[in-house]
């Protein structure tokens, strides 16, 4: 049951909130107001998480690659609190470095699941209701490596490269009220920079301090950016 003031605060959805950009954006968002619904799949992390935002934010194990379950964490969300405002596609991961003809077949699936496949069923969740409300910015992450390349990533580089396709055509399509944008966090360090990285990523930015700058940023977002691809400022 929503009071009056909560009916009156924006609702971010964001996916992979267990740590990283994603933690560090519900934390923010709640922060300034907004009632977060977030995912992700390792539940400890997500019950901390759950417990130092408190009750008036969602925080639920879901898997994005699994349709059933991307169905059911929307439907547990919108129940709650509607529609969101702001749905962030977030969650994503990166094949372990290594030439491309040297990862394999397993592991390249895992990324085009969790980065492609799973975006597409969040928003196919999500997007319907967002267009019966009228209003809506859709952010799917991309990267730097969804604009240019390097080596021992490649697959992670067609993930992102695929975001910005997906999110343009899917800007073309919205109706007014909508908008939907592919989104260049910066160099960040997360567990996914660690991996790429190594001790290298220790020399970027930490995710808290980040989100000072990203979270104001995205809660900016209107329909004038539909079809814009962004970088998060200074980053
Ligand atoms: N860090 C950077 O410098 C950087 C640069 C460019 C772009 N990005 C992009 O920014 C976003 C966040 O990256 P990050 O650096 O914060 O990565 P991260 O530290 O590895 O965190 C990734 C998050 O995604 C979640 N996730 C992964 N697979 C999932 C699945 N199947 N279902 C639900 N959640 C899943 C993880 O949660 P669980 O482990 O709980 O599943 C985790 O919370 C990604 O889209 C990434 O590509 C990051």
């Amino acid at each position: 049951m929503q009071t009056l003031e909560m009916a009156f605060m924006k609702h971010v959805v964001v996916t992979g909130v267990s740590r990283g950009l994603g933690r560090a954006m519900a934390m923010g968002f709640a922060a300034d107001g907004w009632k977060v619904s977030g995912c992700g799949t390792d539940a400890a992390a997500l019950k901390a998480l759950a417990d130092e935002v408190g009750p008036n934010h969602l925080v639920q194990t879901c898997d994005v690659t699994n349709s059933a379950a991307v169905a059911a964490f929307a439907t547990a969300v919108t129940n709650r609190f509607g529609s969101p405002d702001l749905l962030l596609n977030n969650a994503a991961t990166i094949n372990p470095n290594k030439p491309l003809w040297d990862v394999s077949a397993e592991e390249f699936a895992r990324v085009i699941d969790v980065n492609l496949k799973g975006v597409h069923l969040v928003i196919r969740a999500f997007l319907p209701g967002m267009i019966g409300r009228g209003k809506g910015v859709v952010v799917n992450f991309s990267s730097g490596w969804g604009r240019s390349t390097s080596p021992e990533v490649a697959p992670y580089c067609a993930t992102k490269w695929g975001i910005e396709g997906l999110t343009a055509a899917l800007a073309q399509e919205l109706p007014a009220g909508l908008a939907a944008v592919a989104l260049n966090p910066g160099i960040i360090d997360t567990r996914m920079l660690r991996s790429c990285f190594g001790e290298g990523a220790g020399s970027y930015p930490t995710p808290e301090e980040w989100a000072k700058v990203a979270v104001p940023f995205l809660a900016s977002l209107s329909t004038r950016h539909n079809g814009a691809a962004l970088t998060v400022p200074g980053m």
